[in-house]
C-alpha cells in the first residue's frame, strides 16, 4: 500500500506534537506541525507592527501576507523539523507565550488560513505524512485514511503546559495555564471559518489517562487496523 495521509487534531496541549513526531518518526513519514505556520503568521506580525497587544487591522494583514515565507527544515542534530519564517529559524520565537496569547485571533482570519491550508495540502500532496492541527482532518486533507482526535482532562493538561513553561523559565500558576488554555479552546471552537472540531470519521484518543508510549502503542494499533481494513475494501 502506498503511503497514507494521517491528520491529528485536537485541543490546545492534547499531546499532539509529541504523538504526531514519534509516528512520522516510526513510519519514516514527513511531519508537518501546522500550528507552528499559524504561530509565525503571528510572529510575523509583531515583528512588523501589524499585530500589537491583540490590536490589527485586517487588510493591513491580508496585504502582508505575500511577504510571509514559511519553511520546514529538518535538523540533523536535533533530529527534529524547524520552523523558517522569510529564511530565519524562529523555532523558538513561536513558542512564547506572548505568541500562544494571539495566535488565536490571526488563526480566526479567512484569509490566513486559505494561504496556510493550500500550503498544508502541497506538502502533503503525496501521503507519507503525519500532520497536526485543528482542520487537519476537516478541512486540509478532508479525505485523510487515518484521523485521530485527541482529547484529555482540563486538569492534566494545564499540568502537562505548566511543567512544559516552568521547564522554559516562564512563572505562571497552575490556574493561569489552565485559565489560557481555556481561552484558546474557547477561541479556537467558537470561530466562524474551520472552527475546531472532530471530523465525523476522527477515532478519538483520550489520553488523559496514558503515558506517550501507550498513546503511541494505542494509535499505531488504529493506524494498522485502518490500512488493513483499506486492503481488505480494495482486493
Ligand atoms: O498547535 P498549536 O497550539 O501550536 O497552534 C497554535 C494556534 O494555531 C492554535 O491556537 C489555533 C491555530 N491553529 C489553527 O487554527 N489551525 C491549525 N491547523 C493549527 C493551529
Amino acid at each position: 500500500m502506498s503511503e497514507i495521509t494521517i491528520a491529528i487534531d485536537g485541543y490546545s496541549s492534547c499531546g499532539k506534537s509529541t504523538l504526531a513526531k514519534a509516528l512520522a518518526n516510526h513510519l519514516n513519514y514527513i511531519y508537518v506541525d501546522s500550528g507552528a505556520m499559524y504561530r509565525a503568521v503571528t510572529l510575523h506580525l509583531m515583528n512588523t507592527g501589524l499585530l500589537k497587544d491583540g490590536h490589527f487591522i485586517h487588510q493591513q494583514v491580508i496585504d502582508e501576507l505575500s511577504r510571509v515565507d514559511i519553511r520546514f527544515q529538518y535538523n540533523k542534530e536535533q533530529g527534529k523539523s524547524e520552523t523558517y519564517l522569510n529564511g530565519e529559524n524562529v523555532e523558538k520565537d513561536i513558542r512564547t507565550l506572548e505568541i500562544s496569547r494571539q495566535v488565536s485571533a490571526i488563526s480566526a482570519i479567512k484569509e490566513v488560513r486559505d494561504k496556510l491550508v493550500s500550503i498544508q495540502q502541497e506538502m502533503g500532496a503525496q501521503g507519507g505524512v503525519v500532520m497536526d492541527g485543528r482542520d487537519i482532518g476537516t478541512v486540509v486533507f478532508p479525505n485523510a485514511e487515518v484521523k485521530l482526535f485527541m482529547v484529555a482532562g482540563k486538569t492534566i493538561r494545564a499540568k502537562r503546559r505548566y511543567m512544559e513553561l516552568k521547564e522554559k523559565g516562564e512563572n505562571l500558576t497552575l490556574e493561569e495555564v489552565k485559565k489560557s488554555i481555556a481561552r484558546r479552546d474557547n477561541l479556537d471552537m467558537n470561530r466562524e471559518i474551520s472552527p475546531l472540531q472532530k471530523a465525523q470519521d476522527a477515532v478519538e484518543i483520550d489520553n488523559t489517562e496514558l503515558d506517550e508510549k501507550e498513546q503511541f502503542e494505542l494509535a499505531l494499533k488504529i493506524i494498522n487496523e485502518k490500512v488493513r481494513s483499506l486492503q481488505t475494501t480494495n482486493t
